[in-house]
């Protein structure tokens, strides 16, 4: 009668079958799975909200440079970087009638359109190589005095990466055309965020930004070099950092 082995345990299959080369090759085929797999969800939210995900990369451009400027670690990088990138991912699971509807949302729809935090942050849980990203996306509409959404967190209550995070989305939204601003002059949006520093943002994160210079001297680069965004902020040792230690893999902290 023929045997039927034993069933392994995940562990002791890979622990049986992995060479030191496989583990290498499993580990680039799971970084470039999750590098295609960012872009095609910037992708399909460019296709289902009509918009470009320039924004998205300006904004994760300027999110690292207020994190660079506040002397963040690799890792607290890598994570504000993918946060940034992926924050309006739950915009797939809204409506598109909703979405793209011209004029005033009424408050049913405002209703759904809040959802979209939550919804990101549930789609980015079910992907282990993305879940560390989740706090940002969750709480990328929050404010410093309350007032955001979806939870109404206070201050430090939010993620440091969500704080810096709104300061960079809101000069963007500033100073780029969308469909119901005029846009304003770069400077001009630097004095406006800093009017609001201790009331929508953090007035540790707005110094940070002010102390980037004047717009001028940097407000180009946000916009250079869209084919190469992906892999600076999504380097491979970053991502193979999430693995060097597994008793804390779990829960890679949004800092
Ligand atoms: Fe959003």
């Amino acid at each position: 009668m023929r045997q039927i082995p034993p069933a392994l345990s995940f562990e002791e299959l890979t622990l049986r079958n992995f060479s030191p080369h496989t583990f290498a090759s499993v580990t680039h085929y799971l970084y470039q799975t999750t590098i295609s797999l960012i872009d095609e969800f910037m992708a399909m939210l460019d296709h289902w909200t009509f918009e470009r995900r320039s924004h998205s990369y300006r904004v994760a451009r300027l999110s690292l440079a207020i994190g660079e400027q506040m002397g963040l670690s690799h890792r607290e990088r890598f994570v504000l970087g993918v946060g940034s990138l992926l924050h309006d991912i739950g915009k797939m699971r809204i409506p598109r009638e909703i979405l793209v509807k011209p004029g005033k949302l009424t408050e049913d729809e405002w209703a759904v359109m809040r959802k979209h935090p939550g919804l990101g942050s549930d789609i980015l849980n079910r992907f282990p190589a993305l879940a560390f990203a989740r706090e940002i996306v969750l709480q990328h509409q929050e404010r410093w005095d309350g007032n955001g959404y979806p939870q109404g967190l206070k201050g430090e209550q939010i993620v440091l990466g969500a704080r810096i995070f709104a300061v960079a989305d809101s000069f963007d939204a500033m100073t780029n055309q969308r469909s119901y601003n005029k846009v304003q002059d770069p400077k001009e949006a630097v004095s406006e965020i800093e009017g609001r520093s201790g009331i929508l943002y953090d007035p540790r994160v707005v110094r940070h930004f002010c102390a980037l210079g004047n717009p001028a001297d940097w407000e180009h680069r946000l916009r250079e070099g869209e084919e190469t965004l992906l892999h600076e902020i999504f380097p491979l040792e970053g991502f193979v950092g999430l693995f060097a230690d597994p008793e804390t893999m779990e829960e890679v902290p949004a800092f």
